[in-house]
């Protein structure tokens, strides 16, 4: 559920009026619902209870301060997989325990950050990374506290470029040397080992993937317990997949479910458990709001020229992934539809947002949003073309704010440096 809802016609996110955000700060830009942010987590985090389960969110999915204030306000703690997003959640307010980082290529100064900020966690991806947390950790006098990230060689069945638990996948250690490996870690100086962790992919509208993962977590807590290993926590990582369409509306897993295997594979270990929802507790939280440019019947199609590109929202690209796109004037009932190109302003053919998509007639200057985009979608952002980044706004009931300012072109070409040769 979320509330970016129809009113007297004009689409509102809860109570503020899309077309009057466009007027004040201009187009493109991203709006996330705070009530549709807050009712994603406490249902994740509701789904939930009864374990010992901190939800971390996912900044990676949305990292701007006000979304994860928001988060942190109701209790999230986060997972981080750069040094930069790191400092993102502890500004934010996240408290650092209950922070986890996650990432193949954590780089010394990232490690020796998470060290020196005391977080929760560790999830270490290779014997290599292993080696060199042991040493900074050492050298700096502390102990860190470390997960194994397992790669359970589970197909999550979700797009190749996200899938992540696969062997021939870059991320974790295979399950099938976690026994030589944790007795490793175990032997290192400055190395507490804490548990396990695993994310098997994103977008997942299967359950039976994460059955077969958690049941094999489960199995090697037990096989390090009977090692001899004390083994506190298990990180299970994010993926839950979320409706992208209405048809897609009875196809995904609701929390409630994705809780019920938690509980069926992990309820009885004993150990407290790690979440990092992303998409789930964001995806549905954010719209792009964008301004039709040019109608254009071309030969054979008709194409919506609009003012946000690919730099602004890359997963249609990226993941050929498809997001619901509606008018912000809302439709009579009855009216004809036609069929559209909806297409960015850069030069690319890959700057289509959809094809073919049946859409109330639409002319120049109208407004149209694009659904499910708080999750991968300003964050993926970038300034091809010199595109600045766009506005991100909160809204609060009757409230918004812009929470991140647009960028200025000259913000953009201020960065360049010409060398000494070609100065004037
Ligand atoms: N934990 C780890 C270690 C992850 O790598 C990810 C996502 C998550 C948690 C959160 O997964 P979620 O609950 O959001 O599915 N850009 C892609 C998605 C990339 C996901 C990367 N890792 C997209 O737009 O579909």
């Amino acid at each position: 559920m979320d509330h970016f809802t129809y009113r007297n016609g004009r689409l509102h996110a809860e109570d503020v009026a899309i077309a009057d955000m466009a007027q004040q700060i201009g187009t493109p830009f991203y709006a996330y619902s705070t009530a549709t942010l807050e009712r994603h987590f406490n249902v994740f985090a509701g789904a939930l209870d009864g374990l010992d389960a901190l939800v971390c969110f996912a900044v990676k999915a949305n990292s701007n301060q006000a979304v994860i204030k928001t988060l942190a306000n109701l209790g999230a703690g986060a997972d981080v997989v750069s040094g930069g997003e790191l400092a993102r959640a502890l500004q934010a307010g996240v408290a650092a325990d209950k922070i986890v980082f996650s990432g193949v290529g954590k780089t010394d100064e990232e490690i020796r950050l998470a060290l020196e900020t005391g977080i929760r966690q560790l999830n270490v991806e290779s014997e290599p990374e292993l080696e060199r947390i042991s040493a900074i950790a050492c050298e700096m006098g502390v102990n860190a506290p470390v997960t194994l990230r397992v790669n359970p060689d589970v197909d999550a069945q979700t797009h190749e470029k996200i899938s992540t638990g696969k062997l021939e996948n870059k991320f974790g250690i295979e399950w099938t040397r976690v026994h030589d490996v944790y007795g490793k870690g175990a032997n290192l100086p400055g190395i507490q080992m804490r548990g396990l962790s695993m994310h098997i992919g994103s977008q997942l509208m299967d359950l039976q993937p994460f059955r077969d993962a958690y049941t094999r977590a489960g199995d090697l807590v037990a096989m390090l317990r009977a090692d001899g290993h004390t083994i506190e926590v298990l990180d299970i990582g994010g993926g839950l997949g979320i409706p992208y369409f209405e048809d897609e509306e009875a196809l995904a897993p609701s929390p409630a479910d994705y809780a019920q295997v938690v509980r069926e594979t992990l309820g009885g270990l004993d150990v407290e458990l790690v979440l990092e929802p992303g998409r789930m507790i964001a995806g549905n939280s954010g719209i792009l709001v964008t301004r039709v440019i040019y109608v254009k019947e071309g030969a054979t199609r008709t194409f919506l020229i609009v003012d946000a590109g690919m730099n602004d929202l890359a997963r249609p690209t990226l993941y050929s992934a498809f997001h619901k796109i509606e008018p912000e004037a809302e439709p009579a009932p009855g009216t004809d539809l036609i069929d559209a190109d909806i297409v960015g302003p850069i030069c690319e053919t890959g700057d289509t947002f959809a094809k073919d998509r049946r859409l109330p007639p639409v002319k120049a200057g109208d407004l149209l949003v694009m659904r499910t985009a708080g999750a991968y979608g300003a964050v993926q952002a970038g300034t091809y073309n010199t595109r600045p980044l766009i506005a991100e706004v909160m809204v609060n009931g009757a409230a918004f704010a812009v929470v991140r300012e647009r960028m200025d072109v000259e913000d953009i070409i201020a960065l360049d440096r010409l060398p000494d040769w070609l100065e004037d």
